[in-house]
């Protein structure tokens, strides 16, 4: 079964062909990054004109790199929401279009839970060819496992007992982890984007240089990611007033060493208190080398990341989430949705549900 994935939630332009839920044909990504870098941050009105130009570039280019046809589609999957408004309605405008052009059903996508499924893609390293053996369903991540979507918008820790069936354990009561690697690199002047930038910049510094501190919660499973911001902000004033430049190198070092012990301990928390089988991680500061490496080495279970380029945001994992939470209606010939998806609308502050409950996701079903 052959999705096209539509994403434009934010400042990627993304269109991807993913087979059977598992496999990406094709992932083009057009970044918006130098466009907002003079801001030092996503500037929304530009990103939605931005998404208008490079739509339907994006697609084509996607259905050529995966040597497909219109014809051979099964479905076309768009994101839905959380993200910024103006952005999401491109994406979704643009997939009706091609739903009414084409006859395709049109299924609508939970950002968070593309990220999850970004896990479920295997082999994303590199784009298959017709050649190349199937993927094996032995290598799916097993149930039950823990999720822990770490994005620019969202910290989120989850016990996903099935596809769909998913229990919000915990989430940031304050600013997401991006958002902090954001903020921290902006105020040790690192500039946009900043999660990247600090890790590089964390490279040449000594973790252990401050002890920065980690926030404790009312629940285990709660982040709290301000008190560590406010920190790294008496560090650079501290220097300031002592006449000296910052040691950046170390503050970012010793930021993500914190970062890296809230998420560890959140994480170890939950894995006593659950069954989980695997540790998940997803979103766009799952990129962090240093992260990923120290919540391998503090857990027992298997820890799955996706390779860098799925980390961040693309559409291949969308269309994996379309394929794993709506493919078996797909297969059953039935209706996806009334009017086929052409009721879609957004919804920029879609979440993971309330606390302890099943969650549906997005869109049609
Ligand atoms: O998932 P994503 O691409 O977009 C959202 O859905 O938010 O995540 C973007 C976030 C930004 O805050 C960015 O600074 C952070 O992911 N990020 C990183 C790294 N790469 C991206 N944070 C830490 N280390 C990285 N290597
Ligand atoms: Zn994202």
């Amino acid at each position: 079964m052959l999705i096209l994935g539509i994403e434009t939630s934010c400042d990627e332009t993304a269109a991807a062909v993913v087979a059977d839920g598992r496999v990406v044909l094709s992932n083009v990504v057009a970044s918006q990054v130098a466009l907002h870098a003079p801001f030092g941050g996503v500037f929304p009105e530009l990103a939605s004109r931005q998404h208008i130009r490079d739509i339907t570039g994006v697609v084509s280019d996607a259905l050529a790199a995966a040597g497909v046809a219109w014809t051979d589609l099964d479905a076309l999957a768009v994101t839905v929401g959380p993200g910024l408004s103006g952005s999401l309605l491109v994406g979704v405008n643009a997939a009706k279009g091609m739903a009414l052009a084409t006859g395709l059903p049109l299924l609508g996508v939970n950002h968070l839970e593309g990220h999850l499924y970004s896990n479920w893609l295997h082999d994303g390293r590199r784009v298959r060819g017709p050649l190349d053996p199937p993927a094996d369903p032995a290598d799916d991540p097993p149930f039950p496992h823990l999720a822990l979507v770490i994005s620019g918008g969202h910290t989120d820790l989850l016990l996903v007992s099935g596809h769909g069936v998913v229990e919000l354990l915990g989430a940031t009561l304050d600013d997401a982890a991006g958002e902090a690697f954001d903020k921290a690199a902006r105020m040790l002047g690192l500039g946009y984007p900043g999660g990247p930038a600090l890790e590089r910049a964390a490279a040449g510094g000594d973790p252990q240089a401050f002890r920065l501190p980690v926030a404790s919660t009312a629940s285990p499973f709660d982040f709290s990611f301000s008190g560590l911001k406010t920190a790294v902000l008496r560090l650079v004033q501290a220097a300031d007033q002592a006449g000296l430049p910052p040691r950046t190198a170390d503050i970012a070092a010793s930021f993500q060493e914190a970062v890296a012990r809230a998420l560890v301990q959140r994480v170890r928390a939950a894995l006593r208190s659950t069954a989980a089988r695997a540790l998940l991680v997803a979103g766009g500061v799952s990129a962090n080398e240093v992260l990923r490496r120290q919540l391998r080495q503090a857990v027992e279970v298997p820890v799955l990341c996706p390779p860098l380029v799925l980390c961040t945001d693309n559409a291949a994992m969308i269309a994996a989430a379309a394929y794993w939470r709506h493919g078996a209606r797909l297969r059953d010939g039935g209706p996806v949705a009334e009017d086929h998806g052409l009721a879609l609308d957004v919804d920029a502050s879609l979440s993971f549900s309330e606390r302890g409950a099943a969650t549906g996701g997005a869109g049609p079903g």
